[in-house]
Order: C-alpha cells, then sequence, then structure tokens
C-alpha cells in the first residue's frame, strides 16, 4: 500500500507574528488593522510611502506605543504583557537618529550599553566589535558631530546591536546617506543577518527592498496591500513582463479584453478607462497578437511601454498611485 510522506515544512520557525496590529491618533488610524509572520533569519521587509505606518508599526512592536487593538508577539512574549522581557531581545535602530552629537563613537556606545545593563570589558571588547563590522574603529575616538549622515547611522546601527538582540528593526536606515555609505549598511546588513539576527527592514526605497529582503510586506494608509517574497509580488503584474498601453479617445471597446486574455501567452489583462495593462508570460511574444486585435477593433494605440515587473509598477497598479508622492 502507498503511504503519503507526512508533509514537511521546511520555513524556519516564526518569531514575529502581528495580528491585527491598529493605531489610533485621535481622529487618525495610522495602522489599521496590521498582521504578518517574520520568520527566524529573515530580513523581512517593510515597504511604504511617507505615512504608511511604518514607523508606528515599529514603535508598537518595540513596545514604546501601546496599540489601541491588536497584538503582536516577537518569540512568544507578548507586546502588550512582557514588555521588559522583548526589551532585552529586540534591538532598534530609529528612522530620527538617537546620538549625543558631542559625545565621541566610541562614548555613544559605552553610553548605551551600559542601558542595556553591560559594562567592564565585555562592553569594551563589543563596542570594538561593533566600530569594526561598521568600519568606524579608526574614529572612535572623534566626536559624532563631525560625522557624516551614513556614519552617524551606522553607530546608530551599532547602538542597536550592543546586546546581540535576536531581532532587529531597522527603520529607513538609508534616508540621508551617502552612496557609499548605504552600499555598506547593505553588507553589514547581510552579516547580522548571517550571524542569526533576524530583520525587519523598513523603507519606502523599493529598490532596496527587492535587493535586501526575503520577503515583503508593502503597507499603505496603515493597511497591508501586498505580501510575499519578491517573485511573488512581481508574479502579481505578470511573470515575463507587462504591456502598458494607452488607446487614443475614448474607453476599449467591449469584449476586447476577453479577446486579449484568450492568448496564450497573456496571463492577465486589466482595464482602466482607455488603458491597458496586460499581463503575460513573455510580452515580446504577446506584442503582436495583442497589436492585431488592436486594429481589428479599430483602436488607436496612444503610447506603449514595455516593462518588466518591479515593485514601484506593482505599487502604482496596487493603489494608482506612486510610491514617492
Ligand atoms: N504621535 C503621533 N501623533 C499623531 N499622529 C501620528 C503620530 N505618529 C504618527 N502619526 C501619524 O500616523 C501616520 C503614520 O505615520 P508613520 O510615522 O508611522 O508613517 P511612516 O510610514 O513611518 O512614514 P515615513 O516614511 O514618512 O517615515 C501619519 O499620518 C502620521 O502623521
Ligand atoms: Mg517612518
Amino acid at each position: 500500500m502507498a503511504v503519503t510522506p507526512p508533509e514537511i515544512d521546511d520555513m524556519p520557525d516564526p518569531i514575529v507574528i502581528a495580528d491585527n496590529l491598529e493605531k489610533r491618533f485621535d481622529g487618525l488610524t495610522a495602522v489599521d488593522g496590521v498582521s504578518f509572520t517574520i520568520r527566524e533569519g529573515q530580513i523581512f521587509g517593510l515597504l511604504g510611502p511617507n505615512g504608511a505606518g511604518k514607523s508606528t508599526t515599529i514603535s508598537m512592536l518595540s513596545t514604546y506605543l501601546r496599540p489601541t487593538a491588536g497584538d503582536a508577539s516577537i518569540d512568544g512574549l507578548s507586546i502588550g504583557r512582557e514588555a521588559d522581557a522583548i526589551k532585552k531581545i529586540i534591538g532598534v535602530v530609529p528612522q530620527d537618529i538617537a546620538l549625543y552629537p558631542t559625545l565621541t563613537a566610541m562614548q555613544n556606545l559605552r553610553f548605551y550599553g551600559k542601558i542595556y545593563g553591560l559594562g567592564g570589558s565585555h562592553l569594551e571588547s563589543r563596542c570594538r566589535e561593533l566600530l569594526e563590522l561598521m568600519e568606524l574603529w579608526e574614529r572612535r575616538d572623534d566626536r559624532v558631530e563631525e560625522f557624516s549622515g551614513g556614519m552617524k547611522r551606522r553607530v546608530n546601527m551599532a547602538a542597536g546591536l550592543l546586546h546581540h538582540p535576536r531581532f532587529l528593526l531597522l527603520d529607513e536606515p538609508t534616508v540621508g546617506v551617502d552612496p557609499q555609505s548605504r552600499e555598506h549598511i547593505f553588507e553589514t546588513i547581510f552579516r547580522i543577518r548571517d550571524s542569526g539576527t533576524t530583520i525587519l527592514y523598513t523603507s519606502h526605497y523599493m529598490e532596496e527592498v527587492e535587493l535586501l529582503c526575503d520577503f515583503i510586506t508593502i503597507i499603505d494608509r496603515g493597511r497591508v496591500i501586498a505580501a510575499g517574497t519578491l517573485r511573488e509580488l512581481l508574479k502579481i503584474l505578470g511573470e515575463g513582463g507587462v504591456i502598458e498601453l494607452e488607446i487614443a479617445g475614448g474607453e476599449c471597446p467591449g469584449g476586447l479584453t476577453a479577446r486579449l486574455e484568450g492568448h496564450a501567452s497573456v496571463t492577465a489583462v486589466k482595464q482602466e478607462k482607455n488603458r491597458l495593462l496586460i499581463s503575460s508570460d513573455n510580452s515580446a511574444h504577446s506584442l503582436p497578437p495583442v497589436m492585431r486585435e488592436l486594429e481589428a477593433a479599430g483602436c488607436e494605440v496612444a503610447s506603449l511601454e514595455l516593462y518588466s515587473p518591479n515593485l514601484e509598477k506593482l505599487f502604482i497598479h496596487l493603489t494608482g498611485r506612486e510610491l514617492r508622492e
């Protein structure tokens, strides 16, 4: 008799579970029922435009803000009931740099280390290890006010890592950073992940999230609008590419969408007034039959664009707006 093998879930264990997190400020709902799961060892991206609710979500997860509703757990600990225990296992690198400008890099790290209860030679060697990781050891005795934006960010990141957190929350760590420091921050993030720390990375730069993150949740106006691996998300637009075109004059004729969908390589067609978004397995193969259909329907093409799917286009597709407004 054939025996069906048991299903083996080889996904890493969840370390963070956000369950319907909600935060209201007076009349404004900043986070409106956000749920996600972050698995151990992941770089999890929270992508969204300004005001989407990224920092508010981070503040709730790091127990600085109490949710209006919903809950979240980190390593099995509830953010509502076990905040003190959570603070010991997470590292937070806030969006606004939190360093003392007149203190040196080393003095800033010592100060943060003491807050975490570290001291003595252990703290000294940890500060050195992290300043070396950030390539700032040579500058350890310089005042932070003399540092570039990228160098300050790197000291800020080191401060969040002093106590070997299991889970690191990075809130837009590349804003105001020169390209060289940005590259360095990316390399450091991969190294931190490889050393066993799970990372939540927020950004409104889709290229960064495409490059860094194993799993991406896109939020807009406090709500999750899409979630998945980069591949899964881009599939929403079509694996082989997208043909976007505008028909001259009024609306597309009735039945055109269905006829286009009938072509083998076309996977989906979305129509909005006189604009058509045609997802396909292979846009080079799809283009000739699409053009023939349009001609047969008496449509004149006003504009045509072929592109590979990316998160920017996906955001526009899902919301009708640009990610950077
Ligand atoms: N303490 C607060 N009091 C009132 N409103 C707030 C507060 N904090 C955030 N908000 C509002 O909540 C919404 C979400 O803000 P949040 O800072 O979480 O967005 P964000 O995604 O981090 O944006 P950005 O990319 O600009 O950092 C915004 O409309 C913001 O004005
Ligand atoms: Mg923010």
